[in-house]
């Protein structure tokens, strides 16, 4: 198939162009750069050997859709681009709409004039919001806490309602628990801008001292040990559900939803202890605060993405933060070469 990924050069968006071209299929890079380096492009190519067709640009851009539609015969399409910091949608909710609602309308609108019908869509399991129950199944009720979630959400909604107006339209909907890890080769991986939000980029931070200590937020959930429990998925595992997606849209009619995860939750002291052991190096902590939003507790029933999809995750949470921690140590190598 020639596949159509936007945001292609960000973390999950890159990985996955690297299984797909593995796999055999063609790519179609679409990214403004808004949150990667163009660097990114020359490592998937390093990675895979395979050649593949980039434009630079916005989603939002009418205009540029329409040129590689033209220019390219697009199977299906797989829809990374999107802002994503839970933080920064609090502050600034219209960017967050804007950019997030009008990348997917524009992206259908142009994908109707063309006839292409197979889409995939990254959404997340903040749509559950606060679960009732663990472990989360597809079918849960849906809710959510900030701009950026209602975005995923919203998404969804749109997604649906085009599924159900057009009986050829296919839509996988994949609903990602906590992505860590990068590429085994150190090539591709996570390097978030300024102070990072999330546990693991920030983890590695304070491991190569470039951040004092990690806050841990809350030791007093109810949780094995206090600490918040998450699914943490190999980036690499996630980009192969991606593959597994793309096959059932492609087989498939009207809308699907998906979790990837691995089934397991892990809390912030066991991801800290693993990550000293596994890489033999001092993650200094404070207990803070509860951070204002968190859930005790999220993690995935991988069961209907097993059945549906064939697809079950294979790498570890040792994995996970040696490749993690790999990817920083050696980036700087990989991103100014
Ligand atoms: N945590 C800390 N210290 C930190 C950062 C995080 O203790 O400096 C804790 C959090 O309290 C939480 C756990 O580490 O218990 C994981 O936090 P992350 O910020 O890494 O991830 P979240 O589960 O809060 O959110 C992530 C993505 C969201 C997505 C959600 C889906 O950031 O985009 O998973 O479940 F919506």
């Amino acid at each position: 198939m020639n596949i159509l990924i936007t945001g292609g050069a960000g973390y999950i968006g890159s990985h996955t162009c690297v299984e797909l071209l593995e796999a055999g299929h063609d790519i179609v890079i679409v990214d403004n750069f808004s949150n990667s380096n163009f660097k990114v492009l020359d490592n998937i190519k390093t990675i895979t050997s395979k050649e593949f067709k980039f434009y630079e640009g916005d989603v939002k851009d009418k205009a540029l859709l329409e040129k590689i539609f033209k220019e390219n015969k697009i199977d299906a399409v797989i829809h990374f681009a999107a802002y994503k910091a839970v933080g920064e949608s609090v502050t600034k909710p219209l960017m967050y709409y804007r950019n997030n609602l009008d990348t997917t309308i524009t992206l259908l609108e142009v994908m109707n004039e063309f006839n292409c019908h197979n889409f995939v869509f990254s959404s997340s399991a903040t749509v559950y919001g606060s679960p009732k129950s663990l472990p989360i199944k597809e079918d849960f009720p849906l809710s959510t806490t900030n701009p950026y979630g209602t975005t995923k959400l919203m998404n969804e909604q749109i997604l649906s309602d085009v599924a159900t107006a057009d009986p050829d339209f296919s839509v996988i909907i994949l609903r990602y628990f906590n992505p860590i890890g990068a590429h085994r080769s150190g090539l591709l991986g996570e390097d978030p801008n300024g102070i990072p939000n999330n546990l693991m980029p920030y983890i590695v931070r304070v491991a190569t001292k470039e951040l004092p200590s990690l806050n841990i937020f809350g030791n007093d959930y109810d949780t094995k040990d206090g600490t918040g429990v998450r699914d943490y998925i190999h980036v690499v595992d996630l980009a192969k559900g991606h593959l597994k997606a793309i096959e059932k849209a492609a087989t498939s009619k009207g809308v699907k939803y998906y979790n990837l995860g691995t089934g397991t939750g892990y809390s912030v002291l066991e991801l800290v202890k693993t990550f000293e052991k596994v890489n033999n190096i001092k993650v200094p902590y404070k207990i803070a605060p509860r951070r204002a939003g968190d859930i005790a507790s999220c993690y995935a029933d991988p069961t209907k993405a097993y059945q549906e999809l064939g697809f079950k995750t294979e790498l570890t949470i040792e994995d996970m933060c040696r490749d993690s921690y790999n990817y920083i140590i050696t980036k700087e190598k990989h991103l100014n070469d």
